[in-house]
């Protein structure tokens, strides 16, 4: 089946594509913050409520042991699905920026010293940035940021000149939610892994779009949104090497993750429980099973592929547009189709809202990336990113309404 095909036959699984905005077929290109959610998961969810909700963990009762199962088996579902060795290395978190927190505070904080060194790329979200400010500040160590290239790449140079026998942690991103850039993570792991640091990924963009192997990748920790892949909010997950996670303390602490409590003190609970305190999102966990599920159904390689077609005819309109700057590589290779651009004269929010009127949904601002707009002399741009439930036939919709735009600001 070709990718277009596969797209009209994924979208009719998604409600709210069928309805419109303001009077025209709704064109979701806000994929990027957050993707839709097909009846699938949507399902998932209603099921658990409606058949077997019951706290997991603590009961004997049918409905708490179904609960349990569920529970423990969408942690395999997604062990799974990024190639982790062991389920007992998912944590089920918020979102990424929860799992980003864990690593940086429950190894960062106890594991930096006065002088040590965290690497980070001028890219990130600040998700992956501001904790680690946070944390280096308040044990005395650096924090270094490899730059951008000009045609929106990772500077490796820059990047391998800054890693040193000091630095502890690399910790960057996999794909760019404002350049679209995918970065060489595995090249960078084998040499971070050299001078003895260890190295984080977030793939809050990345696993939602193309295959994830964290053993090939060969990293310590990655971080994953569920929102972004077809999954409901409120649940995410940080994959970490077992002996890393055996090893750390708890981030948080309270019921679920002890094994025994005295008044005086407690000792902590197995992987992954150690670091899910409290009652967890037990319908969030289930229903990102159901997402990766959907996901798995079609295979990761062909969502690749699809959307990097996809891409690749976005790229060629837009590049074409008159008065429009693309920031990021220029072509589809190592890219993922988030789009970020500037229309000359107009301010990116203009843009957004004048696009809403035509019923395109696309994201407007500094993406949570202010350093980034900051080194590219911008105070944000207007962006489109794509999923695999969208169609050329869309592109085509929001370039029209790109020209609407221009003609009003003419
Ligand atoms: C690259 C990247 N990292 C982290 C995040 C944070 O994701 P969340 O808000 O779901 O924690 C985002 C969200 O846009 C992102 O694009």
């Amino acid at each position: 089946m070709g990718c277009t095909r596969l797209a009209q036959e994924v979208r009719q699984d998604f409600p709210v594509l069928q309805r419109k905005v303001n009077n025209h077929p709704l064109v979701y290109f806000d994929n990027a913050a957050t993707t839709q959610k097909p009846r699938q998961v949507i399902e998932a969810l209603r099921h658990y409520y409606e058949t077997y909700n019951a706290n997991v963990h603590r009961g004997v009762h049918t409905l708490a042991a179904q609960a349990t199962e569920a529970y423990e088996e969408a942690h395999k579902a997604v062990a799974r699905f990024v190639n982790a060795p062991s389920w007992r290395e998912i944590v089920f978190t918020r979102n990424a920026t929860e799992s980003l927190n864990l690593v940086a505070y429950a190894w960062g904080l106890r594991r930096l010293r006065p002088g040590d060194r965290v690497l980070t790329t001028l890219m990130e979200h600040h998700s992956n940035l501001v904790p680690w400010q946070q944390i280096t500040r308040r044990v005395g160590a650096h924090l270094d940021f490899a730059d951008i290239t000009e045609d929106g790449r990772l500077d490796l140079d820059d990047l391998f000149g800054k890693l040193t026998e000091q630095t502890r942690v690399v910790t960057l991103t996999l794909a760019s939610n404002v350049l679209g850039t995918v970065n060489p993570v595995k090249e960078i792991a084998r040499k971070a892994h050299e001078v003895g640091a260890i190295v984080v990924v977030d793939a809050a963009q990345a696993a939602p779009h193309m295959p994830i192997d964290v053993q090939d990748l060969g990293v310590d920790f990655l971080a994953v949104s569920g929102h972004k892949m077809m999954g409901p909010t409120g649940i995410g997950f940080l994959w970490g090497r077992e002996e890393l996670l055996e090893d750390m303390d708890p981030f948080l602490y309270g019921g679920e993750m002890i094994h025994e409590v005295w008044p005086d003190r407690a000792t902590w609970n197995e992987l992954p429980w150690k670091f899910e305190a409290g009652t967890p999102n037990i319908a969030g966990g289930i229903g990102l099973q159901a997402a990766v599920a959907y996901l798995d159904r079609i295979g990761m390689d062909r969502v690749e592929a699809c959307e990097r077609e996809l891409t690749a005819y976005a790229l060629e309109k837009l590049l074409a547009f008159p008065g429009l700057t693309l920031y990021g590589p220029k072509d589809t290779r190592d890219r993922l189709g988030v789009l970020s651009f500037t229309l000359e004269g107009i301010h990116p929010h203009d843009i957004a809202s004048i696009l809403d009127l035509h019923g395109v949904a696309v994201r407007s601002g500094s993406h949570c990336a202010q350093p980034l707009m900051r080194r590219l002399g911008i105070e944000g741009t207007a962006r489109i990113s794509l999923y695999l439930y969208n169609t050329p036939e869309e592109v085509d919709r929001a370039v029209e309404a790109l020209q609407k735009v221009r003609e009003i600001f003419r």
